[in-house]
């Protein structure tokens, strides 16, 4: 026991007598090429000026012409026949020539004929039943939409490829409906997607390669019932800003990729896949990150070096894995930490600084193989882990640190600053795990 507690002690003071700036090393290597943008097509801003504007362009009564009548009105008559079930009465608005005044249609001029067009539908928690709601057949016969929104209803059916004929379809929510089957890898074609969310369906099967090339700003594909590994290729390629793969069966590893986002992505959630292997250092360059979250996984290896890198992280989950080692000090200097969540895991060693934080309530490292500290795992438990030797591949790689660290940490004086952090805004991504929407 002794000798257990001078091993403790003299690590505790190494990793809290390393000079911060000392871990950066001159050689290291830099940020990964993100995709180049050029040949990227994307309307910016949207042609449509952003969803809630377009409630303002609701024409009066008397509508004008209004751009393919005929053809929208046929296509809401049959989707109304087929929705059995309607439990806000949208179906009871929707009478008469003018479709600017159904509930759940917004209007808006359309962007090159200066005619109103129907430019966005929100059938968001309307909650619609029917035997066969068919998503693609009614889209596709919305030549004008912009935006669709369809929240917690009973969508399905196929996706075919025109899709992509809808020139100026560029946000879809297809969440919590009823879509079974593989991925749509058809709503890929239409290229101006920004905003992207099918969450809570059934989908099962891989997620395609090219999935991570589309030009989106907002990838949403948790609760589904997604399996195999992420494509490790093209993982990085995404433009993705907020990015959730939360709750499906993803197994293999975070593709080392992943550092290729480090211009736009800020919020990533693998949260409860199926995932092994150890941290891929290059999740470091992820400089414009607040929220890295790969709990509940199979993960295991120690926490890279570079971790030290991400600067603007505020939330961090890694519970529920098999990680294990010390604790970076680096890590607990970050000058954006607001809940760092490392639980449940095998860690052996926490330094000064992040003792300051679990004092501060900012880190939370119960039931893990740290010594002297309340609440960790027994003794038996740890020493069963750590009787198999566990290593990783690449191990060199976890002292890599690809930024200069003393520069992150430099407006962290001591713990002081614990208190003047404020509570950041709750995380987009978290808010995609609620099934209905806020
Ligand atoms: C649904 O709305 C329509 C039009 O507002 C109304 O006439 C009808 O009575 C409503 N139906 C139910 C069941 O509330
Ligand atoms: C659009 O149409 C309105 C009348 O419907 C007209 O006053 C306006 O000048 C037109 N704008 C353009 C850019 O053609
Ligand atoms: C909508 O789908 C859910 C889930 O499959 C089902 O339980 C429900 O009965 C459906 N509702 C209607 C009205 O079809
Ligand atoms: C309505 O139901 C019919 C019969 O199942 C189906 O062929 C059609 O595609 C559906 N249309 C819409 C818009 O849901
Ligand atoms: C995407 O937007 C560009 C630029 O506005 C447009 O030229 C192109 O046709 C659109 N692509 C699709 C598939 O609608
Ligand atoms: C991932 O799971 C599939 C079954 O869904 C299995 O065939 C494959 O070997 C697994 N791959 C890895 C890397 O674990
Ligand atoms: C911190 O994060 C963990 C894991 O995501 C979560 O369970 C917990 O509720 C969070 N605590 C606070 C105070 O936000
Ligand atoms: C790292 O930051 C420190 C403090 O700002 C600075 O003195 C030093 O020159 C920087 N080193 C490099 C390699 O940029």
């Amino acid at each position: 026991m002794s000798s257990l507690l001078t091993l403790f002690i003299t690590l505790s003071i190494l990793l809290s007598t390393s000079s911060p700036g000392v871990l950066s090393q001159p050689g290291c290597p830099p940020p990964p090429r993100p995709r180049p943008l050029i040949g990227r097509v994307r309307p910016r801003p949207p042609l449509y000026p952003p969803g809630l504007k377009l409630m303002g362009g609701r024409p009066p009564n008397n509508p004008g012409p209004l751009s393919n009548r005929a053809r929208i009105l046929f296509i809401t008559q049959e989707l109304k026949r087929n929705i059995t079930y309607d439990p806000f009465n949208y179906t009871g608005t929707w009478v008469g020539n003018n479709y600017c005044l159904f509930k759940g249609y917004f209007c808006d001029t359309v962007p090159d004929l200066n005619i109103t067009g129907l430019a966005s539908i929100d059938f968001n928690g309307a909650r619609f039943g029917g035997r066969f709601l068919n998503f693609y057949r009614f889209i596709r016969n919305l030549p004008d939409i912009a935006i669709f929104h369809a929240n917690s209803n009973n969508f399905t059916g196929p996706i075919y490829r025109n899709i992509n004929l809808l020139r100026y379809f560029y946000e879809l929510d297809l969440s919590n409906n009823r879509f079974p089957g593989g991925f749509p890898s058809n709503v890929l074609g239409a290229t101006n997607l920004t905003f992207v969310d099918i969450r809570f369906n059934q989908y099962a099967g891989s997620v395609p390669a090219r999935l991570f090339n589309i030009d989106t700003d907002v990838l949403f594909i948790n609760n589904n019932g997604f399996r195999n590994p992420i494509p490790a290729a093209t993982f990085g390629n995404t433009p993705a800003i907020y990015l959730t793969l939360a709750n499906n069966h993803f197994n293999g590893t975070i593709p080392p990729s992943i550092g290729r986002a480090w211009r736009t992505l800020r919020e990533v959630l693998f949260l409860n896949n199926r995932l092994t292997g150890c941290l891929p250092y290059e999740i470091g360059y992820l400089v414009g990150a607040t929220v890295f979250d790969a709990g509940s996984n199979l993960l295991t290896g120690p926490i890279p070096q570079s971790f030290g890198c991400l600067r603007s992280l505020q939330f961090l989950n890694l519970a529920h894995n098999l990680l294990y080692g010390p604790i970076p000090e680096s890590l607990c200097r970050l000058p954006n930490a607001y809940n760092f969540t490392l639980s449940y895991n095998y860690f052996t060693q926490v330094g000064v600084q992040c003792r300051k934080l679990i004092t501060a309530g900012t880190l939370n490292v119960r039931r893990n193989c740290i010594f002297g500290l309340p609440n960790q795992k027994s003794a038996a438990e740890c020493d069963r882990f750590f009787r198999t030797a566990r290593t990783c591949p690449l191990e060199s790689t976890f002292s890599i640190v690809p930024c200069n660290i003393s520069t992150v940490a430099a407006s962290f004086v001591d713990g002081r600053k614990l208190k003047e952090i404020a509570a950041p805004p709750p995380p987009r991504t978290y808010a995609a795990l609620e099934k209905a929407h806020r």
